[in-house]
């Protein structure tokens, strides 16, 4: 699914914000930096990899988007990273934070380097942005917006440490939710199976696929279909949603 013309058409416009996206050569940050960047956002657009091609595909249809590579895991990274998004676009009105890892082993077979870096690149590193976000929206206002997953909400064999990490998003929500609010909302996206590298469809044995297709949409859903929910709750639209987790999942968990 393409993200089709926007600005100007009177539907949702989050024009000349200063909005910074990490995972941003991912999957469904990429599409979520190309979707700002379509609805007139100014773009910052972050990951531990080189998000060009994503700054490219923005800025070719005339929109601004810039790169920086950060690992959100760093509080030295994450805090240069959003001293760029101030001095190149401006203090954050909005950060869509979708940078994150997955690994899937038995418990018994799970070293704690594993379960360590699971949890910092997916909870410490939505703390770090999340923190620093807010910083820069205190007194002003803005839009946080976390991901974490339909695992935020139930368990799944053999990935406890990722599923761990996501119930821990929910916790930093619905907690600085009700810290900062009205002022500033945080909401969490929480995607079903998409199909992106994460979670490599293309490599599944057909009992996993299987499972995976094992939902009332009967599909895999795609980046733009969460990149949509992500404009959304950033834009102010969305004003009166704090403290959630959006379900973009094909009816995959029913909270
Ligand atoms: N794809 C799915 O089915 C699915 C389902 C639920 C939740 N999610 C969540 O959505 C988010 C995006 O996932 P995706 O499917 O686009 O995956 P993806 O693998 O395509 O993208 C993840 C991005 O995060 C980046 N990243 C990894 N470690 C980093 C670090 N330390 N610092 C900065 N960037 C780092 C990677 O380079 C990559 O570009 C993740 O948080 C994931 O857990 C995905």
């Amino acid at each position: 699914m393409e993200c089709g013309p926007r600005r100007g058409d009177g539907v949702i416009s989050v024009s000349g914000k200063s909005v910074l996206v990490t995972g941003a050569f991912g999957g469904i940050g990429a599409a979520v930096a190309k979707t700002y960047g379509a609805a007139g956002a100014q773009v910052l657009c972050a990951d531990i990899k080189d998000t060009a091609a994503t700054v490219e595909h923005i800025t070719k249809s005339g929109d601004r988007a810039a790169s920086v590579q950060c690992d959100v895991s760093s509080p030295e990274s994450v805090n240069e990273t959003m001293e760029r998004l101030a001095n190149v676009f401006g203090l954050a009105d909005a950060v869509v934070h979708c940078a994150g890892i997955i690994h899937e082993r038995p418990l018994l077979e799970t070293p704690i380097e594993e379960f360590d870096q699971v949890i910092a690149i997916n909870l410490r590193g939505s703390f770090l942005i999340g923190q620093a976000a807010i910083l820069q929206m205190s007194g002003r206002g803005g839009k946080v917006i976390l991901t974490s997953s339909d695992l935020g909400y139930s368990g799944r064999e053999t990935f406890s440490p990722y599923v761990a990490s996501k119930h821990g998003v929910m916790g930093l929500v619905r907690s600085w939710s009700k810290e900062f609010a009205p002022q500033i909302t945080v909401n969490a996206l929480c995607p079903g199976p998409i199909d992106t590298d994460m979670l490599g469809a293309e490599q599944m044995t057909d009992e996993w696929r299987r499972k995976e297709l094992d939902i009332p949409a009967g599909r895999f859903g795609t980046p733009q279909e969460v990149a949509e929910m992500a404009l959304f709750l950033g834009s102010d639209r969305a004003n009166f949603i704090t403290g959630q987790g959006i379900g973009i999942n094909g009816g995959s968990v029913m909270p």
